[in-house]
């Protein structure tokens, strides 16, 4: 075993050792002529593997990106995210506003700019266009923490929300608005007990829903020097809080559920006196020294009654699968699809044996995008062969111009990074959402790996 094996950087996983920058890339097939802007994903890539404390949520973030315009892929660059670490180890300065951690788990454009983001109190990072780190992004000074690595835009007013908590805190977690115009304009305090993990967050029209559970932070997993250090906690009350939109945290509503974990939220939206919440579910997480999550997760159906004040989960789909998206127009409103991904190696990084995969439904199974229709209660599979490992599905739309209300929601491209053994290169896929089977649209040859990591964004250029 290399040392490399001992960590979770193997594999699909293990990471690349240089930064590119390549021009004119070769396509298959055509890219859409409306699709004008970058495509970017966020993940980790440890600079150094002999780190005695790996971690796959939290090592340094690594953003690629491959920008599109008028048919063709102009560029592609891959740029570690400068921590002080990583740019005194680069041989460079540190960057303004100190960097004490390169976030890796999602990479966004808000207000103009492009952010490179992380949970627990991580700093929220500014890049250049081309992926380069300028510094801390403090949004004009307004932040006065951390944010959190999903974010939800808010369809109605360009804002952008988010549900922050931070490592050093145990006694609340914060809801966080960023205005249009990049400027922190409202954080609200929630109250919580024994500092709970809170990966992601839901939106309705009415509620900011917080997912409360039994993953609290844990001075043994920080004496012990785990960089997220987080356990499972029997004695935490698992809940699911419904915060008003417009109000303080003192006018949150707590449903009880049965202990589980939720990384991500598919979409959540108000029906009637019902708040409809989709998202992939573990029994457990962090339950031993690994990710520990006591089997593959599945996609639920969580409904909360406001009448009867109870909360019901449902099973929409037992195969293991993550990375849920939508169409992003439809962002806190009624969704009719969904998108994930299934990929035997981030899956078997998940489980705590990797046996718990082999009985699974899961044919071909090197990887598959999946397309749900919540209408039909049916789905699709677009098949990648054995070996090739995909990453998140990212729905864009179409026309860019139009709003859902006036386009079919699938109108639109599915694209993602998948793994290309044959190459042992990246490729970029650019799948027909209504046609999602099919073979793809367009595919773009990257000159390197993009290892398998975690969220990305088409971010358009402005018109
Ligand atoms: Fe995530």
């Amino acid at each position: 075993m290399t040392s490399s094996e001992k960590t979770p950087f193997h594999g699909g996983y293990a990471p690349v050792t240089e930064e590119i920058t390549a021009f004119d890339l070769p396509v298959t097939g055509s890219l859409p002529e409306s699709l004008s802007g970058r495509f970017l994903r966020n993940g980790p890539n440890p600079l150094d593997l002999e780190d005695p404390h790996p971690h796959l949520l939290v090592d340094n973030g690594m953003v690629h990106g491959v920008r599109i315009r008028d048919g063709k892929a102009e560029w592609y660059r891959n740029r570690w995210v400068r921590s002080d670490k990583i740019a005194a180890a680069l041989g460079e300065e540190p960057r303004p506003g100190g960097i004490n951690e390169a976030p890796n788990t999602h990479v966004i454009g808000h207000a103009g700019k492009t952010l490179a983001l992380m949970e627990a109190g991580a700093p929220v990072v500014e890049l250049t266009y081309e992926l380069d780190t300028i510094g801390r992004g403090d949004f004009g000074g307004t932040l006065p923490g951390g944010l959190t690595a999903h974010s939800k835009i808010d369809q109605r007013t360009g804002e952008l929300h988010a549900v922050a908590y931070d490592v050093t805190r145990h006694d609340r977690v914060q809801h966080v608005v960023v205005s249009a115009a990049g400027q922190v304009t409202r954080v609200t305090d929630i109250a919580v007990s024994d500092g709970p993990m809170m990966h992601d967050f839901a939106l309705t029209g009415k509620y900011v829903v917080v997912y409360d559970l039994p993953v609290t932070f844990s001075m043994a997993a920080a004496e012990a020097g785990v960089r997220l250090p987080y356990a499972w906690n029997e004695a935490h009350r698992a809940r699911v809080g419904l915060l008003p939109r417009e109000g303080g945290g003192k006018g949150i509503r707590w449903f009880d559920i049965d202990p589980c974990w939720v990384f991500h939220t598919l979409n959540s939206y108000d029906d009637g006196d019902r708040v409809v919440i989709d998202v992939v579910a573990y029994d457990t997480l962090f339950v031993d020294a690994r990710l520990g999550t006591g089997g593959p997760p599945a996609l639920e159906r969580w409904t909360i009654d406001l009448t009867a004040g109870a909360l019901k989960r449902e099973r929409l789909d037992d195969r293991p699968q993550e990375f849920p998206r939508i169409d992003e127009r439809r962002s806190g409103l009624p969704h009719r699809y969904g998108y994930t991904a299934q990929t035997e190696e981030f899956l078997k990084r998940l489980s705590r044996d990797a046996q718990d995969l082999s009985d699974l439904p899961t044919p071909a199974f090197g990887a598959a995008l999946l397309k749900h229709d919540f209408r039909t209660g049916s789905r699709e599979e677009h098949l990648f062969p054995r070996g090739y490992f995909a990453s998140e599905p990212v729905f864009v739309p179409g026309d860019p111009e139009a709003d859902s209300a006036e386009s079919a929601e699938d109108d639109g491209y599915v694209m993602t990074y998948v793994h290309n053994p044959d190459r042992d290169a990246a490729d970029l896929v650019v799948l027909s959402a209504q046609d999602f089977a099919a073979g793809p649209v367009a595919t773009v040859h990257l000159p390197g790996r993009v290892p398998l990591g975690f969220h990305g964004s088409f971010v358009p250029d402005a018109p």
